[in-house]
């Protein structure tokens, strides 16, 4: 079965001092999706965006779908305001401190598209009972609160298997990967399951950012034939 492939450019590698204007290169660049990290300095070593970004991200690109990914701790206490500020798909960690069933429940009852993340470290078999409850998986390929790191291929392992059991089960689950995606590993991450792509580096670093994305699609595209 062949998901849609999507490209969601990470903006924490954009310029923040316009950050409006990097959403709409992004989104008159060809990205399908605009990916918005979260971090608290707990859950993550790192401080970024918060509900306000996305409320004015929403307003700036409104035709954009926000794709927003909380590496928070207590990530049911916020949930409901970062959806009321315009998320259209807002993914929670496994590893957070909170009941997983429950955020995700809240999630889908305001009617938003649900995700789950897990780190590197984390085994996959963990999240296997609740891809029946949730819309994506964010698989990190890094280990999460930093821009720029090598992607950790490892991850793909447990892509496949992932994979494998969402069509095993007949789920409608995309697969998302994050972190150190780029031209190279952009192919062998949608050979292994995954379709939807976050880059922060690789795309927004580039002058031509149009030309990156093109590129990155053109790899994946073949990657999925092939595979
Ligand atoms: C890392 C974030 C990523 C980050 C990816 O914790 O979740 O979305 O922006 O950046 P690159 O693509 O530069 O690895
Ligand atoms: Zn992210």
């Amino acid at each position: 079965m062949n998901r849609p492939l999507i490209i969601a450019p990470s903006m924490l590698a954009s310029d923040m001092s316009c950050l409006g204007a990097e959403a709409k290169r992004a989104i008159k660049g060809g990205a399908d999706w605009l990916h918005i990290d979260v971090m608290d300095g707990h859950f993550v070593p790192n401080l970024s965006f918060g509900v306000e970004i996305v409320h004015m991200l929403r307003r700036h690109v409104d035709e954009a779908t926000l794709d927003v990914h909380l590496m928070i701790d207590q990530p049911d206490r916020y949930a409901r305001t970062f959806i009321e500020a315009g998320a259209d798909v807002l993914t929670v960690h496994l590893e957070a401190n909170h009941k997983t069933s429950r955020t995700i429940e809240i999630i889908r009852d305001m009617g938003c598209k649900v995700g789950l993340a897990i780190n590197p470290l984390t085994q996959i078999e963990h999240t296997l009972p609740l891809l029946h409850h949730v819309d994506l998986l964010l698989c990190m390929t890094v280990n999460p609160g930093f821009g720029g790191q090598p992607f950790i291929i490892e991850v793909l392992e447990k892509i496949r298997v992932a994979r494998r059991y969402i069509l095993d089960h007949q789920l409608n689950v995309d697969i998302e990967v994050d972190g150190g995606v780029n031209e190279i590993t952009a192919g062998p991450s949608v050979t292994a399951g995954a379709n939807v792509l976050v880059a922060g580096t690789s795309l927004f670093r580039q002058k031509d950012m149009a030309e990156a994305i093109r590129n990155m699609r053109s790899k994946a595209t073949e990657a999925s034939s092939a595979g």
